[in-house]
């Protein structure tokens, strides 16, 4: 048998033994690809993004994106991977995809770059030498997730590659375009003018198109791509440009062949013919096939499932089969979801319209199931065979009368009808040893409608809550239509995909109209049953979401049928839908998403200063080429160990017992530590010591580390760690806000409360003129940085500690491992090049991990003093310890954004002017202190939004409860205090009767008045923002015209908000208000910075440098930042509170203040001589060319001062959305305006 071979960016790979197991994403990352990222393992963020290339048997090449997470290694198997590696660098040259993304300013902490890139590249190799729409690139990128840049500048970036309209591309064309310029180009037709594909009359300088790729409008405001537009949208000017590797020739001339690859925990097999196939299926009846190994790696993963014989079901011809014959389609069972739907799409342009009502239906379906990259992998057989009962397809195969066609060896061939192919949950009327070998779908008779459904929580790549398809055959009776023939099919309403015969029943024979619905309506309950406490919750919303697609099935029905046949007249009234005749009802009108458009206005500063330019992010070239380094990229020393927590799995419990024996026995694990192991304090917290790094007799979260495993491979710390045994006695749990309140839970030393006037004595005093109650609850949000936590331990010579970490604050992880370990703080350094986002997750949250693989870092590295010693110790060696949390188990264990609940009674007059407030806040702290008391404190003092009250009470309370301990996430208390405030504005609005807009307004501070903590507004913005976002969203007119669609439509509304917001600046800790900053200048002219901020994605590191630059006079070229150390800068705060560029610039400046200083004599002597020759000269002189910088916020006095503020920020939003009413989508649409006054 052949050696197994892939290739991988052009290189010919020999594919090791024993690895059926592997995921092609640890093989990449292993192999050095490390541009490949693991963000969550699982196919749903598409970091993990690579290009597929393999030779078709007609010898075709076929190009597709897949997730490195997903796909097996042995499935690549002659075939070619090109990873972002393979498609460009910055040292040899950058493909446009990169060099376009990083210039217009696509890449913010990076780590989802790479997959966007490759999704890209992926796109353009599959569709050339035709180009993509605009559309198609954004559905394209449907399976990449990027939590920091936002999808505009993505999109903006990737436009440059789409196809446009020919015409307006013509010599004529553009030269009117460019004769327009810059009438059109006001700051509305600017925000207006992207609907169509002429832009404002702008030619794109790269490509020569129309463009909105940004010009002054006059007013200073400057569009997204900035004054710098020759960067951001301007031509190409990679060094020499990147040469995609070619299809490897040997692969071109390989014919597939039968691979058999064992393995001591799994074996692979590839078949290349159907009886070879059925003969392994009978061998190794438990055997699962593999496609796309959506399902197969999903259970190995994360349910932990063994399957240790696998069949690549990929290369076998009747299982790839696409066939069409008169009366409808064949489809083989390996045949992926992208062929079907692009099969699929190519028919519907050929067939008669009346034919292919299911097509059109499985069309719009896939549309909306996962994102291209799993599509691309994916076979039908493997969604129909897995049997979920949210399968998006199943509906449609049941509904629309499919067959499927099974085949085993020794028992042959059979058909079932997709009906009654599903018996059980996740069971099917398939043998062991049968497998499915393709799916017939009938073509549809005239008069005879399909119609699918999904709900999800989102729209693109989200699991269904309900799905559902709907098909009638209409047919003329007595001089009326009938439904002659119906089938309906729901998913996720029962353990399997369920028919709906009552309802089918009832509206068999009927006509269409109202009381043929309400008889259905009846019936879908009958169908739909589903227990109170069904698995996956939400029972009446899901319950009601069949009834709501069954009504809008018989209205597309019904709307259907009336475009086609003139005598036939809905019986549905006409504010059911937008038009009489037009095939969409606005109750079932499909959802249509344009191309989303967004621009960017922001002041130009005047000159060519570096301060104040719109630089793009520093690393944004390192990024887009992946060569960006992130925690788990740093290559290990040879002798590296992996950490794995044991967790704990209880909210609240006693442990009964501990049992490492067994897992301390297993392959390659090389110590089990627990509390007793901890060298120094096993009391962790960075406020005060209320947690523990490992739990000792009880836990009090799930998730809490009991335990940490050391082994010599990821996987065998892993799967000891899941060996460990623990017992528990179970102990009642304080879950959320209410059970605190009602088990007063609450951490009083650190509830904080505030007041302005009197509002005992302004309620007691009978002049509250109407008063109400209420009360104002929000829940937490995942922090959902792409970079799950990680960090890298070293121990060095004399109890020295070197660690990697992505943290927001370095500092912090030094000050807990040498709490931990027992040694000074001068014996740890804690270095943070880059973050892959952080929004406050790692701020504090981070550091329990660093100090988990500390302690076995520090065991390891000498001989271990209690007995019995782990199993195969390694004495007197230096051991690092990498430890990276899986995406699963860092939602687990870390923490989210605070929950909340506000309680309060106001008074107001009878215009809705404010009188009094008197609050309560509860905030849900988890299961310790943690940060939670300045979140707390934040939000006190954000609870007046931007409104005046001349009575405002406010007492904060901290809720202990048993979930993961809550911490730092954007905004820090502020968006919650100010969510409460906003609810009392809508109720009071309510209450007098006047539109909420001008009950804002009328309470909004004014310049000079003083907030109820104390502080007074200098250069209060409120209103200035108000007035710019009403202005520039036409806000008025807007109303009106919402009010307008409101009353004519049934099914659709739409709403319009206008809400403005107040954010204070500086960390309200006092001492936390200072900064330090590191420059040193080397003789050939060059400059490096260190400081203690962290670059996390928000250009931290590019702004201190165009501080440096414009201090020093140098370009910015000349100025790095390499990363953060803490013994380069000690005692940094965490980069947080929105306060990082002002005071690492600050503490910048002071340095290059201090070096100006000592340079100033030899620019005296030398002027006119550039700075290299300044600063050798100085050199040469015996001048220090370092110098530390360091800045303390002036003024501020912390929580409980006047003064706990720098500053304010403001900001004004409308946000405009319409939904369907029927089912629960929001659609927000692109006509979002915001106004920021950033100080
Ligand atoms: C991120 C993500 C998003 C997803 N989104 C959706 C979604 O929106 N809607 C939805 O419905 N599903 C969704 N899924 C589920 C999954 O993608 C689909 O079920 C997919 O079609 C499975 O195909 P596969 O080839 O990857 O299956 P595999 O994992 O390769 O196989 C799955 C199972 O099918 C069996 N099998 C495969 N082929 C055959 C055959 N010919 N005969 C017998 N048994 C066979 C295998 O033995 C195995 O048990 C999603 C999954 C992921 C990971
Ligand atoms: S999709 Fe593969 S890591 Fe997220
Ligand atoms: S740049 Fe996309 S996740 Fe950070």
């Amino acid at each position: 048998m052949a050696e197994p071979v892939a290739y991988i960016n052009g290189k010919r790979h020999v594919l090791p033994a024993g690895r059926a197991d592997q995921t092609l994403l640890s093989y990449l990352r292993d192999s050095g690809f490390t541009g490949c990222k693991l963000g969550c393992g699982e196919g749903g963020c598409g970091a993990c993004t690579v290009l597929v290339s393999s030779a078709e048997a007609d010898g075709r090449l076929h190009h597709r994106s897949i997730n490195a997470c997903l796909c097996p290694l042995y499935a690549i198997e002659g075939m070619h991977v090109v990873t972002v590696e393979g498609v460009g660098n910055t040292r040899d040259g950058m493909h446009p995809v990169q060099e376009r993304l990083s210039k217009a300013h696509g890449s913010q902490c990076g780590f989802c770059t790479p997959g966007f890139v490759m999704s890209m590249v992926a796109l353009l190799r599959a569709k050339a030498p035709e180009a993509p729409t605009e559309e198609e690139i954004e559905e394209n990128l449907a399976g990449n997730l990027c939590r920091c840049t936002g999808y505009r500048p993505i999109l903006d970036a990737f436009k440059a590659f789409a196809k446009v309209d020919a015409a307006a591309y013509t010599e004529e064309a553009i030269a009117a375009s460019k004769a327009n310029g810059h009438a059109a180009n006001g700051a509305n037709g600017a925000a207006n003018g992207k609907n169509g594909k002429n832009g404002n009359g702008r030619v794109c300088p790269s490509t020569g198109q129309p463009c909105d790729c940004g010009e002054s409008d006059g007013n200073g405001a400057i569009v997204s791509a900035s004054k710098h537009k020759e960067e951001a949208c301007g031509p190409l000017t990679h060094i020499r440009p990147a040469v995609e590797p070619i299809f490897p020739p040997e692969l071109r001339k390989r014919a597939a062949a039968e691979l058999a690859l064992p393995g001591e925990r799994c074996a692979w097999y590839r078949p290349v013919t159907l009886s070879r196939l059925l003969e392994l299926k009978k061998q190794y009846n438990d055997a699962k096939l593999v496609v796309g190994n959506t399902e197969v790696g999903i259970e190995m993963k994360f349910k932990s499932l063994k399957y240790p014989v696998l069949i690549g079901a990929t290369h076998v011809e009747e299982l790839n089969a696409f066939e069409v014959d008169e009366g409808g389609v064949t489809i083989g069972a390996s045949v992926t979801l992208t062929r079907i739907m692009e099969s699929f799409k190519e028919l519907i342009a050929v067939q008669p319209a009346y034919k292919t009502s299911t097509l059109r239906a499985v069309v719009e379906q896939l549309r909306w199931f996962a994102g291209p990259p799993i599509r691309n992998a994916s076979g039908i057989g493997g969604n129909i065979c897995t049997a979920s009962p949210i399968s998006d397809l199943n509906p449609v195969w049941m509904a629309a009368g499919a067959t499927f066609t099974l085949a085993g060896a020794g028992t042959g061939e059979r058909t079932v009808l997709a009906k009654d192919f599903f018996l059980a949950y996740r069971k099917v009327d398939m043998a062991p040893h049968e497998i499915l070998v393709k799916l017939y779908v009938p073509f549809n008779r005239q008069y005879e409608y399909v119609k699918e459904f999904k709900q999800a929580h989102r729209r693109d790549d989200d699991i269904a809550i309900v799905n559902a398809c709907v098909r009638l055959a209409m047919e003329a009776r007595g001089g009326g239509w009938v439904v002659g023939e119906a089938a309906i099919a729901y998913g996720g309403v029962a353990p399997l995909t369920i028919m709906a015969p009552k309802t089918m029943a009832a509206l068999t024979g009927k006509p269409i109209d109202g009381a043929a619905l309400e008889a259905a309506l009846a019936a879908v309950q009958e169908d739909v049953k589903m227990a109170p406490n069904a698995p996956g919750g939400m029972v009446e919303f899901r319950r009601s979401l069949a009834a709501s697609f069954l009504f809008k099935g018989l209205l597309f029905v019904a709307q259907q049928l009336e475009a086609e046949v003139p005598a036939f007249t809905s019986p549905f009234p006409e504010n059911y839908r937008s038009g009489k005749r037009r095939p969409c009802p606005a109750a079932v009108k499909p959802y249509e998403r344009p191309a989303s458009h967004g621009l960017q206005y922001y002041s130009a500063v005047p000159g060519e200063d570096v301060v104040g330019q719109p630089y793009r992010h520093q690393a944004a070239d390192e990024q887009v080429c992946g060569t960006a380094q992130y925690v788990d990229d740093i290559k290990l020393p040879a002798d590296a160990l992996f950490a794995a927590i044991v967790a704990s799995t209880k909210p609240h419990a006693k442990i009964v017992k501990l049992d490492t024996t067994a897992a301390a026995a297993m392959p390659g694990v090389h110590g089990i530590f627990t509390a007793k192991d901890v060298p120094g304090g096993n009391d962790i917290g960075p406020v005060i010591e209320d947690e523990e790094l490992f739990a000792t007799d009880k836990v009090v979260v799930v998730g809490q580390p009991i335990a940490v495993v050391a082994a010599e491979t990821e996987r065998q710390a892993r799967e000891a760690a899941k060996a460990v045994v623990v017992e528990y006695e179970d102990l009642t749990p304080v879950m959320d806000i209410e059970d605190a309140i009602a088990a007063k839970s609450f951490l009083m030393p650190f509830s904080h409360s505030l007041a302005s006037g009197d509002v005992e004595a302004f309620f007691g005093s009978g002049e509250a003129e109407m008063v109400l109650e209420g009360e104002a609850k929000m829940g937490g949000q995942e922090h959902f940085y792409l970079e799950p936590m990680a960090s890298i331990v070293i121990p060095a010579e004399n109890d020295e500690f070197l660690s990697f970490s992505s943290t927001q604050c370095p500092d912090a992880h030094q000050k807990y491992l040498a709490h931990v370990l027992d040694v000074p703080l001068h014996k740890v350094v804690v270095r943070t090049k880059r973050l892959g986002g952080g929004f406050g997750g790692k701020e504090s949250r981070s550091a329990f991990l660093n100090v988990a693989a500390a302690v076995p870092a520090y065991h390891l590295r000498k001989p271990v003093r209690q007995a019995p010693p782990p199993a195969r110790l390694r004495r007197n060696v230096r051991t690092s310890l990498a430890l990276v949390l899986d995406r699963d188990e860092d939602m687990q264990i870390t923490g989210t954004r605070h929950p909340f609940m506000g309680r309060y009674k106001v008074a107001f007059t009878k215009e809705g002017k404010l009188q009094a407030i008197d609050m309560q806040l509860y905030c849900n702290a988890g299961y310790s202190l943690d940060i939670s008391h300045g979140v707390l404190d934040r939000a006190l003092m954000h609870c007046d939004n931007v409104y005046r009250v001349p009575h405002l009470r406010t007492q904060g309370y901290l809720c202990i409860t048993n979930i993961a301990s809550n911490t730092a996430f954007r905004g820090y208390g502020g968006p919650q205090g100010m969510v409460v405030m906003e609810d009392i504005i809508d109720r009071v609005a309510c209450a007098v009767g006047r539109p909420v807009e001008e009950v804002k307004k009328l309470n909004m501070y004014k310049e000079g008045e003083v907030t109820h903590f104390g502080q007074k507004l200098v250069g209060c913005q409120a209103e200035a923002c108000w007035q710019e976002v009403w202005d520039s969203s036409e806000y008025s007119a807007r109303r009106e015209a919402v009010a307008q669609y409101n009353a004519a439509h049934r099914f659709r509304k739409r709403g319009l908000a206008i809400t403005p917001t107040k954010f204070g600046i500086s960390f309200t800790t006092k001492f936390l208000n200072q900064a330090g900053a590191l420059v040193h200048v080397y003789t050939d002219g060059t400059v490096l910075v260190t400081h203690g901020g962290v670059e996390m994605g928000q250009g931290l590191h590019t702004k201190v440098a165009q501080v440096v630059a414009h201090d020093l006079k140098i370009s910015l070229q000349q100025v790095y930042i390499a990363e953060t150390a803490t013994d380069k800068v000690p005692n940094a705060s965490p980069t947080a509170a929105s306060a990082s560029s002002d005071m690492y610039g600050a503490a910048a400046a002071d340095a290059c203040r201090q070096l100006n200083e000592r340079l100033a004599p030899y620019y005296e002597k030398m002027a006119g001589k550039p700075f290299k020759e300044v600063v050798l000269a100085a050199y040469l002189d015996r001048v220090d060319l370092c110098a530390h910088g360091f800045y303390a916020t002036p003024d501020v006095t912390g929580f409980g001062g006047a003064m706990p503020f720098n500053y304010f920020t403001y900001v004004g939003l409308c946000s405009f959305s319409e939904t369907p009413i029927v089912i629960n989508r929001l659609q927000v649409a692109c006509n979002s305006h915001a106004a920021c006054r950033v100080g």
